[in-house]
């Protein structure tokens, strides 16, 4: 695991932005794993600027790693409205190229009107999968860190060799997240979600983590006890793992990676 460490939440965007664009240039047809949240906004506002004159999604496909049980990809509150507003309506990359999971799981029961919403939600779980592994796994993958080191929706006690999967949601994640929802109980009790053995699968990863509120979960990982009850640290299992905070995230670290 490389740390970086770097001043701003701005510096952070623009280290993580150039190394997406470097591993787009060395590898045109690459596949992204793509975080929601607040932090990978201004990574996202660089990349969007970066594209404005070129082409550098135009043969990638992205795959993001979670999404809301119950929102329709059209829902404001999604994770695909998220992705629309704040990536894809302004970069090169082709709709076939961009993937998430559906909340809805509305393919799944168009195809299979008999099953129920539960069976269709886990068959979507098995299609999404199944989709990144025909687009040959995750290249590069971009993490956001939750408070309680939650990595996607895999909250603690996420098996580390779990796949995509419905996941309940920890009280505090809706808390963090009810932004969007104006209050923590509008907001979903379940995710769907890339499972952390799929995650571990990625090629590269790139962790990030700003603002002093990640301080605490920061120095967790710093501390490289690997448990279960702290899914980010699964991470320390794999080889080619790059974690970027700014210095607000880092305070608590007192060990300098
Ligand atoms: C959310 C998302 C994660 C994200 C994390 C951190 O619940 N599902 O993918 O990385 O929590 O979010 P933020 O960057 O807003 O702190």
């Amino acid at each position: 695991m490389r740390w970086v460490v770097v001043e701003t939440p701005e510096a952070l965007a623009e280290r993580a932005a150039e190394r997406v664009l470097a591993d787009l240039e060395a590898r045109p047809t690459l596949v992204l794993g793509l975080p929601t949240g607040r932090t990978p906004l201004g990574v996202y506002r660089r990349l969007v600027e970066a594209c404005r004159d070129r082409s550098c999604f135009a043969r990638a496909q992205t795959f993001n790693l979670d999404e809301y049980v119950g929102l329709a990809p059209s829902h404001a509150a999604s994770y695909c409205q998220y992705m629309q507003r704040n990536l894809f309506d302004h970069v090169d990359l082709p709709e076939e190229g961009r993937h998430l999971p559906d909340g809805t799981a509305a393919a799944v029961r168009r195809l299979h009107p008999e099953v129920g919403r539960e069976r269709a939600l886990r068959l979507e779980c098995v299609r999404y999968e199944a989709a990144l592994a025909a687009a040959g796994g995750l290249g590069l993958t971009l993490l956001g860190l939750g408070h309680n080191g939650h990595i996607a929706f895999n909250e603690p006690g996420s098996p580390f060799d779990s796949r995509t999967r419905l996941v309940e949601l920890a009280d505090s994640t809706r808390e963090a997240n009810a932004d969007e929802f104006g209050s923590p109980e509008a907001v979903p009790r379940r995710g769907i979600t890339l499972g952390i053995g799929t995650l571990l699968e990625s090629r590269s990863i790139l962790l990030l983590a700003q603002g002093e509120g990640k301080a605490e979960a920061v120095a967790r990982l710093a501390s490289e006890q690997v448990d279960e009850d702290f899914p980010a640290s699964a991470l320390l299992r794999h080889p080619d793992v790059t974690v970027i905070v700014d210095r607000a995230a880092g305070a608590a670290t007192t060990t300098p990676p």
